[in-house]
């Protein structure tokens, strides 16, 4: 354990999660958890900095995050799973590391620029952007900092502030003449870019998504939804699999080479139709997601994700008191 490089990711609790989560993070984790002593939590207090006043699922979505996270690998023997808020000592490093970030660090991250205009949209007024959401790359230093983490596993959307962590940890150790802080690194996810069913980028807020938790019958409808080749209109017009928006990609992820093959013959000749193609697609995924479903409903019904979730929690909590300790002691903050 203890020779291993330390690995920390996060993500906020919205709900049940989809494909795209699947594919593009929970996988990557339980592969890196083999290899890596790695720390994965729910991001809850971050679910506040835009969410305060939508708190009444937060228990909930916490539970359900955690239950994809297990039922799809991610293994509490092997990474510790926590929440957030259930590590107070994030927060502590927080008030120290808010202390040495300069605030026009702070105010030139892209993504909380997004994040602002996001809120913006939504006619939520500029006033309405808290004081803890322009701590948010602050916190999320504070997070990967807690654990003197090395690496950070996160999709390109992330690197920005992964990049202010490095700062910070540096500005740190130069301040406090240390070299206390390692500065963390981002590690890419190559993300297989998993569309949502109308062709955009899947996400919940856009009403595209299949649910890691969907049923099958659910998954099949949903399928139906999915956009092909536009240009194929009538059953007996001849397809062009490469013009088929979601569903061949979906088979490209989904199907072995064989089965993309059929799938791409049938197109091409209309020997099959895009009814058909989705029905084989939607058995297709219901059979590889099944094993996962199944234990997600095991999971869900003997009610140990609590538990996973403290257990999990005192684990990390134990990490990051010993770091916080270090940290203080560098300050020079009187024990
Ligand atoms: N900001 C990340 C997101 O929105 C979640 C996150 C919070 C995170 N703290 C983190 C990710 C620390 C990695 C490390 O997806």
């Amino acid at each position: 354990m203890e020779d291993k490089k330390i690995i920390v990711s996060g993500m906020r609790p919205t709900g049940k999660l989809h494909l795209g989560h699947y594919l593009g993070v929970i996988k990557n984790w339980v592969e890196l958890q083999n290899q890596f002593d790695s720390y994965f939590f729910i991001a809850d207090w971050h679910a506040l900095t835009t969410k305060y006043n939508q708190t009444e699922n937060m228990i909930q979505n916490v539970r359900d995050v955690a239950l994809d996270w297990l039922c799809c690998g991610v293994d509490p023997n092997k990474a510790t799973i926590y929440l957030q808020s259930l590590v107070p000592q994030t927060a502590q490093l927080h008030i120290y590391l808010s202390m040495i970030t300069p605030q026009n660090w702070v105010e030139r991250d892209p993504t909380l620029k997004d994040l602002a205009k996001i809120m913006k949209d939504k006619q939520e007024n500029m006033s309405n952007l808290s004081y803890g959401l322009f701590g948010y790359p602050v916190l999320m230093t504070a997070d990967i900092l807690t654990f003197n983490a090395d690496f950070v596993p996160v999709g390109i959307d992330q690197v920005a502030h992964v990049e202010l962590s490095r700062d910070i940890a540096r500005r740190f150790n130069n301040i406090y003449k240390t070299d206390y802080f390692t500065e963390p690194q981002p590690k890419l996810t190559q993300i297989p870019l998993l569309k949502g069913l109308d062709g955009n980028k899947m996400g919940k807020s856009f009403n595209n998504d299949i649910k890691i938790s969907d049923t099958a019958e659910i998954t099949e409808k949903k399928i139906k939804t999915g956009v092909t080749d536009r240009n194929r209109i009538r059953r007996d017009d001849k397809g062009n699999p490469s013009n088929c928006e979601v569903i061949f990609d979906y088979w490209k992820i989904f199907g072995s080479e064989e089965e993309i093959k059929t799938v791409c013959d049938g197109c091409q000749n209309a020997t099959m139709g895009c009814a058909e193609c989705k029905k084989r697609l939607a058995d297709k995924m219901n059979s590889t997601l099944a094993p996962i479903r199944e234990k997600r409903i095991a999971l869900e019904n003997n009610l140990e994700v609590d538990e996973i979730i403290h257990e999990g929690s005192k684990r990390a909590q134990i990490k990051a008191q010993e770091v916080l300790d270090g940290a203080i002691e560098v300050i020079k903050m009187y024990k």
